[in-house]
């Protein structure tokens, strides 16, 4: 069947069993994989055969999850790892290295910016945060002859802003590198970003595609589409021969659909083991199963609940791109016409003091260091999630002392109003 609409996908994309298989994709809780002759494993290793020999580096648990995300997002080929963070190092690492450089929106999760802005520093890789608002040519002023990638986030976490992806691709483009996009936010249930011109997406999978709050985890989806043969000076990795796998190219090997997967597997996997447990890709897949139901509710809670706190007379300002004359509304309604996910950011009059015991007083909303689950949480990112930032830092990246970030979950809208409105008044 072609063109499978998104809730089939989500339902039943990457495995199909087959005569009196598992119905349900099944958990290889293996460590290891048994073959006949030493030869056959040699194949393996020297990957001249397809197959499993060790769960650091492939498991076909995950292997069915992972082709389901890259179906979900119209990709070649992607991969499961132990984390969002893990998914964000690798998505660089497998093509940036020592004396690299690249661009990233300063707009992006905290643990993201700290990934970048301190121990990827210390690995010799240097980034330049840009304003995600910034002009073309702002960007543009942003490369250098180093840069490797471009990275942004489709709805950042916490500020929310939404990323002009199609901008950031044409930069990118220009400069004979790919765009990354965290799309962890939106989902392909709400974008797509390889449809505006990404080239590689990664996900905090712990996120809305888990959706309930058991397992952390990640996954990096190559669209296929980047030519990496166009600029063999830029990415010697995948474009001249790996001495730690016999003298393979993995473009030649692998062809663009299949290189970048495969050299973070064989090279990053092994030699780093951050894959993601099979048990955690079986609930994964769980939550993918109803994706698509999922995150229209979010969306519409969020909605109804931004709508509301537009209108209270303690509620100073209110972030949600799905909301009328929000700063995103725009760009929301070109990237995010079905929604604008589960998240609204709010600042509440009285500052630090008044957000912590509004949030004190929420009796459905827990206070958790977590987002995108289906029972409504919220954080003060200021003290938490971005409490590594200086104030000017923070003022970059849209986030303010008081701001409070409230994760809608799947519960009845009337309900959540209700409690932010008791906990305004208490
Ligand atoms: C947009 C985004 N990317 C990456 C991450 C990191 O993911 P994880 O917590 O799964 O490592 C997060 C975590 O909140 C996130 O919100």
């Amino acid at each position: 069947m072609k063109n499978k609409g998104i809730g089939t996908q989500c339902v039943q994309g990457g495995y199909t069993p087959g005569n009196g298989e598992p119905r349900q994709i099944p958990i290889i809780q293996s460590t290891t994989f048994k073959y006949a002759t030493s030869e056959d494993m040699g194949k393996l290793f020297d990957l001249e055969a397809e197959g499993y020999f060790y769960t650091r580096l492939q498991n076909p648990t995950n292997d069915a999850v992972a082709a389901k995300i890259a179906e979900l997002e119209g990709g070649s080929a992607a991969m499961l790892t132990s984390s969002g963070q893990a998914a964000n190092l690798f998505a660089i690492f497998n093509i940036a290295g020592n004396g690299d450089h690249i661009v990233a929106s300063n707009s992006i999760y905290g643990g993201t910016y700290n990934l970048f802005a301190v121990t990827m520093k210390r690995m010799g890789i240097d980034f330049t945060f840009v304003d995600p608002d910034c002009s073309f040519e702002e960007l543009d002023a942003a490369f250098q002859d180093n840069t490797k990638a471009v990275f942004g986030e489709t709805i950042a976490n916490p500020a929310l802003t939404v990323l002009d992806i199609e901008k950031f691709a044409h930069a990118a483009h220009a400069h004979g590198v790919p765009l990354i996009i965290d799309n962890t936010f939106a989902t392909p249930v709400l974008c797509r970003p390889f449809e505006w011109g990404a080239d590689i997406i990664t996900h905090s999978t712990t996120k809305y595609m888990d959706g309930h709050g058991t397992a952390v985890g990640g996954c990096i989806v190559d669209s296929g589409k980047f030519d990496w043969t166009r600029y063999p000076d830029k990415f010697p990795g995948l474009t001249t021969p790996d001495e730690s796998y016999h003298g393979i190219t993995y473009t030649e090997r692998f062809g663009l659909e299949g290189a970048f997967i495969t050299k973070a597997t064989a090279q990053l996997m092994r030699d780093l083991g951050s894959i993601q447990s099979p048990q955690n890709a079986f609930y994964l897949n769980l939550g993918l199963e109803s994706l698509h139901v999922r995150m229209p509710r979010h969306s519409q809670n969020a909605l109804a609940v931004a709508t509301f706190l537009s209108k209270h007379p303690k509620i100073r300002s209110v972030q949600y791109s799905g909301l009328p004359g929000d700063k995103y509304y725009d760009l929301a309604q070109k990237y995010l016409p079905n929604g604008s996910c589960g998240v609204v950011s709010f600042e509440i009059e009285g500052g630090r003091k008044a957000a912590e015991r509004f949030m004190k007083h929420l009796k459905l909303a827990a206070i958790e260091t977590h987002v995108a689950d289906a029972r409504t949480c919220c954080l003060h990112p200021a003290s938490s999630t971005h409490r590594q930032m200086s104030e000017e830092e923070l003022k970059a990246a849209g986030i303010s002392a008081d701001m409070v970030r409230f994760s809608c979950g799947l519960e009845d809208a009337e309900d959540l109003i209700q409690d932010i409105d008791q906990a305004l008044n208490a």
